[in-house]
């Protein structure tokens, strides 16, 4: 029998215990704030962020944003996050990705105060994941644990292998498999053989953005399978990077899309910003 890694029953699972820890925070004289900001009009952009926005609302947290033109220059986005950088009502700050082309995001990314790089995509948040020692980690791979950790899945000694070494995915959710003692490859457009690779897997992480790019030959009979795609198939259809139906009866556990990581990153997205909320909390 297969399970299915249910991220949205997780989700909210993990969530109604977050905004218990939520209400005794503003009891306690102290709202988390989490600012987004969304330039331009991506469509898949408007939707991921009105989404992070809805589950913030939900939790009591208090959700700033600020939706600039396509057109702005990076000088003014800079200016932004100046301010934000010195609000002390705002504990977290996040800047939709990907960014029109005009706007370096690494100068972008850099200009953001570590301590409040919800994202966790600051150099110095990934060289403290890098290095071991505490400090913000990007939503997705966070939830991907999160969920791994909710079903009682544990990836010591196993041989993970992610397609795909995006800053987003696969190098921090690298990162957080090897500090749980997992042995991890990380495999990507230009790898040769890839499927010998990914048929060595015990938890495969599919983060290509490519529709149903791992079949049922890419993966070993009993492996973890972990889809992070949301993807269009050529019929339209909103499918993973994993082709599910022809992978979930060979796979142990399996993500569905959606419903699988896609919650589990929100539910993150929250859970680092009460993190660093609770700093204000003078205990
Ligand atoms: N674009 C796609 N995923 C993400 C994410 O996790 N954070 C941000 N800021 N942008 C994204």
């Amino acid at each position: 029998m297969t399970t299915i890694l249910d991220g949205k029953k997780t989700a909210n699972a993990l969530m109604s215990e977050l905004s218990a820890t939520v209400q005794s925070m503003i009891a306690r004289g102290v709202t988390p704030g989490l600012a987004v900001v969304l330039v331009g009009d991506d469509p898949a952009s408007a939707i991921y962020v009105r989404n992070k926005q809805r589950r913030a609302e939900s939790l009591g947290i208090r959700s700033v944003k600020h939706v600039l033109p396509a057109s702005t220059t990076q000088a003014t986005l800079l200016q932004i996050i100046a301010e934000l950088n010195l609000d002390p009502a705002i504990d977290g700050i996040l800047v939709q990705l990907p960014l029109p082309a005009q706007i370096d995001a690494q100068a972008v990314i850099a200009a953001i105060a570590p301590d409040k790089d919800v994202d966790g995509f600051h150099p110095v948040n990934m060289g403290r994941l890098w290095t071991r020692q505490p400090g913000v980690v990007a939503s997705t791979p966070l939830g991907i644990m999160a969920l791994l950790n909710h079903y009682g899945i544990s990836v010591a000694g196993q041989h993970a292998v992610i397609v795909g070494r995006s800053n987003i995915v696969g190098r921090p959710l690298a990162g957080l498999l090897l500090n749980q003692d997992a042995t991890v490859t990380i495999t990507h457009s230009k790898t040769a053989n890839l499927f010998a690779l990914t048929r060595q897997a015990d938890l495969l992480v599919a983060a290509l953005g490519q529709a149903e790019f791992i079949t049922a030959e890419a993966v070993k009979p009993g492996a973890v399978v972990i889809d992070v795609g949301m993807d269009r198939n050529d019929s339209g259809k909103l499918v993973g990077d994993v082709a599910f139906d022809q992978v979930a009866p060979l796979a142990s556990a399996i993500t569905p899309v959606p419903g699988g990581v896609g919650p589990m990153t929100i539910a993150a997205l929250m859970m680092q910003t009460v993190t660093l909320a609770k700093r204000r909390l003078n205990e």
